[in-house]
């Protein structure tokens, strides 16, 4: 049996699917290739991070299809309900990546508070001139320590970035559609694990309120941002946004102006409308954080996904390692 694993896998994915008998290839097809390659290859299944797409398209003209297979959480690459009810099992690996995107959060957050995103790119060219200059633009630094991160979306994610925040000191907040009275787990390596309940907010007073606010939902079905003019101009004049959620959760356009304005102290992003071609516009804003869409981009969290992949793939074929 074969597998495509368009976007990549572990070397611990690929040796636990071998062990199993099942091939993997990495072998990287076109996305205009894609239903051939499969059908040509004859792959019983397609493994994808978020650069490929699998569509109705794909799905209809892959009749041997068994499984599509998502390294990672978001699925809006591909058309899940169609290809269920196609029969074809299509799963994702929630439980392996939330430590990876919380950690690059709390980076945007240090990154902010004291302008090292911006500091990074003048001290090249201008730290051996201009070193004085600098170090005033860099002068009104803010601790992270005291200040109220309010988390939008407390799933996985947003709960490990909690555990994260609390450990440095912030009084953390979380709005959830489905709020959950689930303690948060502060575990101090070597010293235990503290539960500690996050008080639920309203979604505005998440937004009025917060020092730091991070996005942890999905994409809206309808594509509409969750963040937008009304929620940008509700912020604090100081406050700092981080979406390492999905591109169109922020209003682009409406982020642009109140950065311009003035209306919010910071941004950082990394994820973008239109990956991998985000805004040229959007990436020379002042005062923007940014990042090429790299929350899981760990090895530890690949691996884990690549072992989570191949478990489920397992299942899916019925298959056992001995
Ligand atoms: C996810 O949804 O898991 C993250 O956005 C990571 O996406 P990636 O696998 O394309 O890096």
């Amino acid at each position: 049996m074969k597998v495509l694993a368009n976007d990549g896998i572990s070397a611990s994915g690929i040796a636990k699917l071998n062990e199993a008998g099942i091939e993997v290839i990495t072998d990287k097809v076109a996305q205009d290739q894609l239903a051939q390659s499969i059908n040509d290859e004859g792959y019983v299944g397609v493994l994808v991070r978020s650069a490929t797409t699998v569509r109705k398209e794909v799905i209809d003209a892959c009749p041997g299809l068994k499984f599509i297979g998502r390294g990672g959480v978001g699925m809006d690459n591909i058309d899940v309900d169609y290809a269920r009810s196609k029969g074809i099992a299509v799963f994702n690996t929630p439980a392996s990546s939330s430590q990876s995107v919380a950690e690059l959060v709390m980076g945007h957050m240090f990154a902010a508070a004291r302008g090292l995103f911006d500091s990074n790119r003048q001290m090249p060219s201008k730290g051996s001139t201009d070193f004085k200059q600098l170090k005033k633009k860099y002068a009104k630094g803010m601790e992270l320590r005291g200040k109220t991160l309010g988390i939008i979306g407390f799933g996985r994610i947003g709960r490990s970035l909690a555990s994260y925040a609390l450990g440095c000191g912030m009084k953390v907040v979380a709005h959830d559609m489905y709020p959950s009275d689930a303690p948060v787990q502060l575990t101090i390596e070597g010293h235990g694990t503290i539960d500690i309940k996050v008080p639920h907010v309203s979604f505005d007073e998440a937004i009025q309120n917060s020092d730091f606010i991070s996005l942890h939902v999905p994409k809206q079905a309808d594509g509409s941002a969750v963040i937008g003019e009304k929620e940008l101009s509700a912020m604090k004049s100081n406050a700092v946004l981080v979406n390492a959620a999905r591109g169109g959760v922020i209003d682009e356009a409406a982020l642009m102006t109140a950065m311009s304005n003035g209306e919010i102290r910071h941004a950082a992003l990394d994820v973008f409308d239109n990956e991998p071609t985000p805004d040229a516009k959007l990436l020379e804003v002042e005062g923007v954080g940014l990042s090429p869409h790299i929350g899981a981009a760990t090895v530890e969290a690949q691996d884990r996904i690549g072992l989570e992949l191949a478990d489920q793939i397992l299942e899916v074929l019925g298959k056992t390692v001995a």
